[in-house]
C-alpha cells in the first residue's frame, strides 16, 4: 500500500497525508507582518498533510532579511490568523517555523533600535539583499552576553504562546541554515568560552535550553526543530566532531521529548550530502517522529517511507510551482518543474499565488 497518501497521528494532531509542505521564506510580509496575501498562498497549498511556514523572527534581533515576518507583536499575531483560519478552513494543518537569523542579518533589514547578535562577534561570510541598499556584507555581530542569552531565550517562549494564540498547530524551530541555533550548534562561529562554547554538551546547550523553554511554554507535543547536519548555509563548515554533535543533540531532544526532527539534505542544492549514517543514528535515537526533506520526488519519497527512513516527507520547491502538489502526485498528473528563482523573494502576487492549478492550466 502507498504510504504517501496515508494519514498520520503526529502528537494530537491527525494529518491527512504524509506530504509535508517545506518552510520557505518568501519575504512578502511587508512591515513583517502577515497579509492576506500570504493567507491566500497557504490556503492554496493547504491539501499538504502538514505546512511549515515560512521562517519566522521570534525576536525584532531575528529580522535579518528584508520583508520576513514575525511573531512577537500584536499586529503579527493577528496577522497570522489569516493564514492559520484558512488553512484550518481548508482542513490543513499548520505549524510555524521559528527563525531567528542570527548574524544571517544585515543592520538594514532591522527595525529601529534591533540589532545582529550571535554567539561570538564572528561575521557570516558573504553577502545579502536589503530593499534600501541593495546587496551587502553581512552585518558583524555583536557576541551575546550572558543577559542576551537569557531575553532571547524569553522571547522563543513569548513568541511560541503567541503562535498559540495565532491558532498554529505547533512551533518548529530553526536549527538549521546557518542560522542562530545552528551558530551555537557549530564551532565555526561559536568560540564561546563560557557554558555555551567549547564541547558538545556546551555548543547544544542553548538549543537544548530554548527547546525546553518552549516546551514549557506551550507542551512538548507541539515542538519540533529543522537541522541540517553538513549543511553549508551561512558560512558553515563541516567540523571533525560533528557526527558526535548530531549523535548527541538528536538523544538529548529525544530525552525532552521532542515532537519530530526535520532533517534537511541540501545536497540536491550543492551542499555535502548527509551521510546515511547520520540519518540512521538519527533515526535510532528518536522515538517520535522523523521528517526528511531535500530533492524529493513522488517516488523517493514513497521509498523512504517504505523503508522506514522516514515518517513523513518534505517538499519546498515544488510546492511553490504547484499549489496542487498533492493532488498532481496522487492523480500522477504532470508537475510544474518551472518555479521561477527571480520571483522566490520578491514582494508581490507574481511568482507567489499566479501559480495555477493542474486542472486550471
Ligand atoms: C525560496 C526558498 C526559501 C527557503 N526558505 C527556508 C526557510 O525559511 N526555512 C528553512 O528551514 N528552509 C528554507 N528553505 C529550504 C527548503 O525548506 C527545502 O529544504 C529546500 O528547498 C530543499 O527541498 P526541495 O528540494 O524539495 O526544494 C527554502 C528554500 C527555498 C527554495
Amino acid at each position: 500500500m502507498q504510504k504517501l497518501f496515508s494519514s498520520y497521528t503526529l502528537g494530537n494532531i491527525e494529518l491527512k497525508n504524509r506530504i509535508v509542505m517545506a518552510p520557505m521564506t518568501r519575504c512578502r510580509a511587508l512591515g513583517n507582518i502577515p497579509n492576506d496575501l500570504i493567507a491566500s498562498y497557504y490556503e492554496q497549498r493547504a491539501t499538504a498533510g502538514l505546512i511549515i511556514t515560512e521562517g519566522t523572527s521570534p525576536s525584532p534581533n531575528g529580522l535579518g532579511y528584508a520583508r520576513i515576518p514575525g511573531i512577537f507583536s500584536d499586529a503579527q499575531i493577528e496577522g497570522w490568523k489569516k493564514t492559520t483560519d484558512a488553512v484550518h478552513g481548508k482542513g490543513g494543518k499548520i505549524f510555524v517555523q521559528f527563525m531567528h537569523t542570527g548574524r544571517m542579518a544585515h543592520q538594514h533589514n532591522l527595525p529601529q533600535g534591533a540589532e545582529v547578535i550571535a554567539p561570538s562577534a564572528i561575521a557570516a561570510s558573504g553577502q545579502m539583499y536589503t530593499d534600501s541598499q541593495g546587496m551587502q556584507d553581512h552585518t558583524a555581530p555583536r557576541a551575546m552576553t550572558a543577559e542576551d542569552i537569557v531575553s532571547t531565550k524569553k522571547e522563543f517562549m513569548k513568541s511560541a504562546i503567541n503562535a498559540i494564540s495565532a491558532g498554529f498547530d505547533g512551533v518548529e524551530l530553526h536549527g538549521a541554515n546557518g542560522y542562530l541555533l545552528e551558530q551555537f550548534l557549530s564551532p565555526s562561529s561559536n568560540q564561546r568560552t563560557d557554558e555555551y562554547g567549547g564541547t558538545i554538551e556546551n555548543r547544544c546547550r542553548f538549543v537544548l535550553e530554548v527547546v525546553e523553554s518552549v516546551g514549557q511554554a506551550i507542551g512538548m507535543d507541539k515542538v519540533a526543530i529543522r537541522l541540517s547536519p553538513y549543511g553549508v548555509n551561512g558560512g558553515m563548515v563541516p567540523y571533525p566532531e560533528i557526527n558526535d554533535t548530531y549523535t548527541y543533540l538528536a538523544s538529548e531532544l529525544d530525552r525532552l521529548g521532542i515532537l519530530y526532527i526535520h532533517l534537511v539534505d541540501h545536497s540536491a542544492m550543492g551542499a555535502p550530502e548527509v551521510p546515511m549514517a547520520i540519518k540512521q543514528i538519527i533515526r535510532e535515537k528518536l522515538q517520535n517522529t522523523l521528517i526528511l526533506a531535500g530533492g524529493y520526488s513522488k517516488e523517493t519519497a514513497e521509498r523512504d517511507l517504505q523503508n522506514g527512513l522516514a515518517d513523513l516527507i518534505a517538499f519546498g520547491r515544488p510546492f511553490i510551482s504547484n499549489p496542487d502538489l498533492v493532488e498532481r502526485m496522487q492523480n500522477d498528473w504532470s508537475i510544474n518543474s518551472n518555479a521561477d528563482f527571480n520571483t522566490f523573494y520578491s514582494a508581490d502576487e507574481k511568482g507567489y499565488t499566479d501559480y495555477p492549478a493542474y486542472k486550471a492550466e
